[in-house]
């Protein structure tokens, strides 16, 4: 029941192919890859180019973050280079259904992004048509920033409505590990807490351990 996906953007670029290698052999259960345009969040990440060299040497699934102004523009980009989710922050998508429809028209799973700060209520109406939600417990931009306790908030009213994955986003560490499974998350994505610790089984055995409690 419980997942961790490791996100990329704490891996060391330059030995990328080692790094995935790495944390697979650690038992993550995929590789979480965020994507950041500049506009939507202050900070420029990766496109589909690196998607698909990661995708060409993972043996686990990759899932994409798009923090990005335009989502239904590339969310189709992604897809073929090779994730096979793909979620989006509804308040910049013209269309949020139509995109949720498109995700899966195109063969991925679909998820809703909820920010520190969304109002839960506003989307719920999208929830039935949504595979994931991922709640960020950060303001999205950066890894390595400090969780935001009160996010708990929206994971707790995200999982009062909503049955299937809820994958929390953002300072998930052996720290926190056991209020965000306590509060209904199931999939964790970590950066620092797995690529920043030198023996990554080490880094997500305790993560696993900390939610189980
Ligand atoms: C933040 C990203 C996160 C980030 C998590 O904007 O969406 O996925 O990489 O990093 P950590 O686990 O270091 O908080
Ligand atoms: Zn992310």
């Amino acid at each position: 029941m419980l997942k961790i996906l490791a996100s990329i953007l704490s891996a060391d670029f330059a030995r990328l192919a080692d790094e995935i290698a790495d944390v697979e052999a650690a038992d993550v259960d995929g590789l979480h890859i965020d994507v950041m345009d500049g506009h939507y969040v202050p900070n420029i990440t990766m496109g589909p180019a690196v998607v698909r060299g990661a995708a060409s040497v993972a043996t686990v699934p990759l899932d994409a973050h798009l923090m990005i102004s335009d989502p239904a523009k590339y969310a189709g980009d992604f897809i073929a280079a090779g994730v096979s989710r793909v979620c989006f922050h509804p308040e910049v998508a013209p269309d949020p259904l139509a995109l949720l429809s498109f995700i899966k028209k195109k063969g991925a799973q679909a998820g809703l992004a909820v920010n520190p700060d969304s109002d839960v209520d506003s989307m719920k109406r999208l929830f039935p048509k949504a595979d994931y939600v991922l709640v960020m417990t950060v303001f999205p931009g950066f890894s390595g920033q400090k969780f935001i306790p009160s996010a708990l908030d929206n994971v707790r009213r995200v999982r009062a409505l909503f049955k299937r994955d809820i994958a929390v986003d953002g300072g998930v560490s052996p720290g926190t590990a056991r209020m965000v499974y306590q509060a209904g998350g199931n999939v964790f994505v970590v950066a620092s807490a797995v690529f920043g610790r030198k023996d990554r089984a080490a880094a997500v055995r305790a993560l696993r351990a900390a939610a189980l409690g």
